[in-house]
């Protein structure tokens, strides 16, 4: 177990101020108090583990993450059960995810077990930030790491800061989403960093996301780079058909984010009587499946989103479809149920996944 230094603020949040963030915590709107810095010096490793108070740093402007994009991110969330106890959702899942993203960009990787022990520490801190489960709210926890060191040259950074910082958080989505077929972007391509947990591919698709909202959809649903056949994930989820046979279709991974939600899910598929099923699915059939009724539900699955059902589609060839009867099928609701059941502690966790904070 790391050794945490705890600076504590001197301006702390009135139980005022914070009750009224937490009955209304909307998404990236209020944080907690404090935050988690570790920085890594090259040559002398991973240094000084910190707990601070939250608020801003001196970065200089040079820091190549300004420049050229070495940053990676995480995001888990902690529960508030009915007992008042705090859990964290298969957070060993995210601290290796982040190793891999790490790699991918040239970054240091962070040890699994500092990652675990910084999420571990703020959300002990911070505790009174949980959020009750009502409206299923909770403690959004980003991790994440750049790339500090100055210089402008393009090579990999000697030196990088990780960080958590969290917010409360209700909903990502209020409302079942449609989902733009952008025949102008594409978020990832093989050997790129379609993989990776980085800023960089988020701010690639914030165009696709003004096309989507152009064309009445509140997300892009991304195909692959080279033929914009075949489907990859939607938005900042991952995305699932569920068919008439009973499967539960979902892209292989590849070039798409290997979504923690999207792994639990598929582990679950067999309690409500899908079989998961991991391939690769195209555009016509997936449009094709919705006009026939052969996919008769589609949801995209993510931390922030949980599952959110995907009520329609757009694109320029078939212009719009509706997926069923254009609201939440009764497999995507079951699922969600489960899931956040299991989350929140009101359903038996049979693969261990939630951890007691
Ligand atoms: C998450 O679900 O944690 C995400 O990464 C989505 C976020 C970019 C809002």
């Amino acid at each position: 177990m790391a050794q945490f230094s705890i600076t504590r603020t001197t301006n702390p949040t009135s139980d005022a101020v914070r009750n009224a963030a937490l009955a209304d915590p909307g998404f990236g709107h209020y944080y907690v108090d404090h935050q988690v810095v570790i920085d890594y010096v090259g040559g002398d490793g991973w240094q000084d583990p910190r707990i601070i108070p939250m608020g801003e740093w001196s970065l200089h402007p040079a820091a190549a993450t300004l420049h050229y994009g070495q940053e990676i991110f995480e995001g888990l969330k902690a529960y508030r059960r009915d007992d008042d106890s705090i859990w964290l959702f298969r957070p060993d899942r995210n601290a290796a995810r982040f190793v891999g993203s790490a790699q991918r960009m040239g970054m240091a990787p962070l040890p699994e077990d500092l990652f675990l022990d910084s999420v571990n520490e703020l959300v002990t801190l911070e505790k009174s930030w949980v959020p009750v489960s009502e409206n299923e709210q909770s403690l959004y926890i980003r991790p994440f790491m750049i790339a500090s060191e100055p210089y402008l040259g393009v090579r990999e950074a000697n030196n990088y800061r990780f960080a958590v910082i969290a917010t409360p958080a209700g909903p990502y989505y209020s409302e079942p989403v449609k989902l733009w077929i952008t025949p102008n972007y594409t978020r990832s391509a093989p050997g790129g960093t379609g993989t990776a947990k980085c800023g960089g591919n988020y701010a690639a698709s914030l165009v696709a996301t003004q096309e989507a909202a152009e064309n009445g959809c509140g997300q892009v649903l991304w195909t692959d780079g080279a033929e914009h056949k075949w489907v990859e994930e939607c938005g900042t989820m991952n995305i699932m058909f569920v068919t008439a046979d009973g499967e539960l279709v979902t892209p292989s991974l590849g070039t798409i984010l290997a979504g923690v939600t999207r792994e639990s899910i598929l582990s679950l598929a067999t309690m409500h009587d899908l079989k998961p099923v991991e391939r690769p699915i195209s555009i016509d059939e997936v449009l094709d499946g919705v006009d026939s009724g052969q996919i008769p539900e589609v949801f995209a699955c993510g931390t922030a989103a949980v599952v959110t059902p995907i009520v329609g589609f757009n694109s320029p060839g078939r212009g719009v479809q509706q997926v069923g009867d254009g609201q939440p099928g009764p497999k995507t609701q079951e699922i969600r149920k489960h899931l956040v059941d299991i989350q929140y502690g009101r359903a038996e966790d049979p693969f261990g996944w939630t951890k007691r904070v």
